[in-house]
């Protein structure tokens, strides 16, 4: 991992001081989490109903992951904003980032549903059918803590006990909260990243545009994003459709057997006790 932070250009955590990033395990709504920030910050730039680059470029590359900013393929930050994404867990995050007083938004998503959008993530990535992939293993793998940036509860866990020492730091906003009760959550978003909306935006109804325009329907409908490619890496290139797949909650109980609930709520009893956050 130091490897890698060697090659951030080397403007990056001078940059990020005090603006903020947004940290998540994949799978938990990182798609929706970069569309409303990035129309939060670029509402007065640009025209929602038809000139916001939302409606032209997958979240992705208009909210770029940290960890991507070396690539020679993919450009720097294309608009400059004051954010940033990424997966990475609060351990392997350079120190230089920590100290750099950014502030972090931290999405999480039941991880029933994570478990379920992971496999089906995975699976469509290396071209497997259901059936020669079986539900099972990909569950057990993500019990025993094999995913892509470590198990899903250390992740929360770490940037959860972050934030008990410095809470003005941290938001933490829970997909189905969002999902719930989007104006209240969308406005705490909003303020968080020192760009609330104030009263006149809200009755012209700005707020409710944003909201619209980042929904699941409106992103996964745009003919970009269901026939698009994304390059992930520079030897990585993914169809963008991936990233919006059912967005329903609660769609694991269409995989899990008795004794695959029983173990994940066993060990999420045990993990995340005490945290108040419930997964
Ligand atoms: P499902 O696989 O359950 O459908 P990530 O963006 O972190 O990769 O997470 C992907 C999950 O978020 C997928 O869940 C995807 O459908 C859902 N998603 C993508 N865009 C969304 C949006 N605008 N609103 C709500 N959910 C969204």
């Amino acid at each position: 991992m130091e490897e890698l932070y060697k090659k951030l250009p080397q403007h990056t955590y001078s940059w990020l001081q005090g603006r903020a990033t947004l940290y998540n395990c994949p799978k938990t709504g990182t798609t929706w989490q970069k569309a409303l920030s990035f129309a939060i910050l670029t509402r007065e730039k640009f025209d929602h109903a038809a000139g916001s680059p939302l409606l032209t470029t997958l979240p992705h590359d208009c909210v770029r992951f940290l960890e991507n900013l070396h690539l020679a393929k993919i450009k720097e930050n294309p608009s400059d904003l004051p954010l940033l994404g990424t997966h990475l867990p609060y351990s392997s995050l350079p120190k230089s980032v920590i100290a750099s007083n950014c502030k972090i938004v931290y999405i999480y998503r039941n991880i029933k549903d994570v478990i379920v959008s992971y496999y089906h993530f995975f699976r469509e990535i290396v071209n497997l059918s259901e059936e020669n992939a079986p539900f099972e293993e990909a569950f057990d793998d993500f019990c025993r803590g094999i995913s892509i940036f470590g198990p899903y509860w250390d992740h929360i866990l770490e940037y959860w006990k972050a934030s008990q020492e410095r809470p003005d730091r941290f938001l933490f906003l829970k997909y189905e909260d969002l999902k719930k009760d989007a104006s209240s959550n969308v406005k705490r978003l909003a303020e968080f990243i020192e760009c609330p909306f104030s009263v006149e935006e809200e009755k012209a109804g700005v707020l409710e545009n944003i909201i619209k325009m980042c929904s699941f329907d409106s992103l996964s409908n745009l003919e970009l994003n269901k026939s698009g490619m994304y390059q992930a890496d520079e030897a990585f290139v993914l169809e963008r459709r991936l990233f919006f797949r059912k967005a329903k909650d609660g769609d694991w109980e269409n995989y899990f057997t008795d004794a695959m609930k029983e173990k994940i709520d066993k060990l999420i009893d045990e993990k995340m006790s005490g945290t108040g956050l419930l997964l």
